[in-house]
């Protein structure tokens, strides 16, 4: 797919502001704080309802507005869709599909968007939660339907939360452990599933992203992905407990669990169905649940481990190897999307990625994503974007598009425009 115009009201710091897009690459130019990644962010939004620089929607919209609108007309082929989005300070927002009222929830259906950013380091370097949730937008971006299973085990997981809480505030009666095991069957099912699609993605990522790794880096570091599960005794590290020392109680429901949470996995314990797992860790941990008032294991205590050559990344690898690490990841994200989806390429987004790169990767990252059917990079500085991708440039100041060219009827006819101020303008504040 591509997005072939793209509009906002009182987005981020545009008032108002009207841009058409070809196939192909297209470069934003602007200095530091002019809006480039405000306007890649509105693409975003519409393929994931969330922003990958904050969570909620206050910032988004402008100051002093009470509501933001995006608006994208999408190219599927010989299709052409418009989606609507109506981000409200108060009140629910509002979505639109080919004008008709749609569920906000059913935008992200039509728009596949990944984005790279510099955040995305995080992915390698930061806390689980950025590696769960990488996983989370993968899954809901191919199968919608997944959303609503997410927010059905964090409600059940808040309740469940509250129950154990008020248990230990005032001593647990027969009759709320009753409750607690309605919640738990409940918790399991819905975590189970939760479970068994991020094993299943993780498995499905492995041979893009050693293609993607190796297409960047040019060397056999061996990337690979392995599920940390906390139903298995694992320990993730955001958890308030060592690693090293998974719980000796969830450990006898589950087998054996390495301090990277790898033996579980790889043996015994994955022959016995995930549910099942999930229940007799619930089982083992009640006590400890009991006196914590908190869900000591599910997915929303899980991790994946990066490896690079056997070694955990996060502690192990360069500041290269961890940023290849990142792209390549996001590169697999593409390349899965791509493969399997009715909308054909997802749009790529490179934020100021060029920048943090040497030239050998940038022409190399540069080469990988060539093939897909629309790229948006945003730099401050022109020079830092290879050579093959500034056919097209847009140039952002302060909130306005200020030179938005008239898209290639064709990607190949894209001549680049005459530019001489570009140089200027790119230059880094
Ligand atoms: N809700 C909002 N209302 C008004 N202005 C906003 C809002 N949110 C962000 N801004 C402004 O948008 C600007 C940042 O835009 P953006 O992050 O897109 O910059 P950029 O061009 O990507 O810069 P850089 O090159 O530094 O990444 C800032 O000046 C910020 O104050
Ligand atoms: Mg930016």
């Amino acid at each position: 797919m591509h997005v072939a115009r793209l509009s906002l009201t009182d987005f981020r710091n545009y008032e108002r502001a009207e841009l058409e897009l070809g196939p192909g690459a297209t470069v934003l130019v602007g200095r530091n704080g002019q809006g480039k990644t405000n306007l890649v962010e509105s693409i975003g939004y519409l393929a994931t309802l969330g922003s990958h620089r904050v969570s909620g929607d206050q910032a988004l919209v402008r100051a002093g507005a009470e509501s933001a609108i995006v608006r994208a007309l999408l190219v599927h082929g010989d299709r052409q869709l418009l989606l609507e989005l109506q981000l409200n300070r108060q009140g629910a927002n509002r979505a639109q599909l080919n004008r008709s009222p749609v569920k906000t929830r059913e935008l992200p259906r039509y728009a596949h968007t990944v984005l790279f950013a510099p955040e995305d380091l995080a992915i390698v370097r930061g806390e689980p939660g950025v590696r769960r949730r990488m996983l989370d937008e993968l899954l809901v971006q191919r199968s919608p339907r997944l959303a609503g299973v997410m927010g059905d085990y964090d409600r059940v997981l808040r309740q469940r939360n509250t129950l154990l809480k008020s248990a230990r505030a005032r001593g647990l009666g027969a009759d709320k452990l009753t409750t607690l095991d309605i919640w738990d069957e409940r918790l399991v099912a819905l975590g189970a599933e939760l479970i068994d699609q991020r094993l299943a993605l993780l498995a499905e990522l492995a041979d893009p992203l050693a293609a993607a790794y190796h297409s960047i880096v040019d060397a056999d570091h061996g990337p690979s992905l392995q599920p940390v599960l906390s139903i298995d005794g694992a320990v993730a590290e955001d958890d308030d407990e060592p690693r090293s020392a998974p719980r000796a109680d969830a450990a006898d429901a589950s087998g054996e669990a390495s301090a990277d949470g790898s033996a579980a996995s790889a043996t015994g314990a994955a022959a016995v169905p995930t549910a099942e797992r999930f229940a007799a860790a619930l089982r083992g941990l009640r006590r400890k649940e009991l006196e914590r008032g908190v869900t000591l294991a599910g997915p929303h205590r899980d991790d994946v481990l990066l490896l690079l050559n056997g070694l955990p990344a996060k502690g192990y690898a360069s500041h290269g190897e961890s940023w290849s690490f990142a792209l390549a990841l996001r590169l697999a994200a593409a390349e899965l999307l791509r493969r399997d989806s009715a909308t054909g390429d997802p749009v790529l987004v490179l934020d100021d990625v060029f920048a943090e790169l040497d030239r050998l990767r940038r022409e190399r990252l540069a080469a990988a994503i060539g093939g897909y059917e629309q790229v948006l990079v945003t730099a401050a500085v022109l020079e830092d974007v290879p050579e093959p991708l500034t056919a097209t440039i847009v140039h952002i100041d302060a909130g306005r598009i200020v030179d938005a060219p008239a898209p290639p009827a064709h990607p190949a006819s894209a001549s680049a425009p005459d530019d001489a101020p570009a140089a200027e303008e790119g230059a880094t504040a």
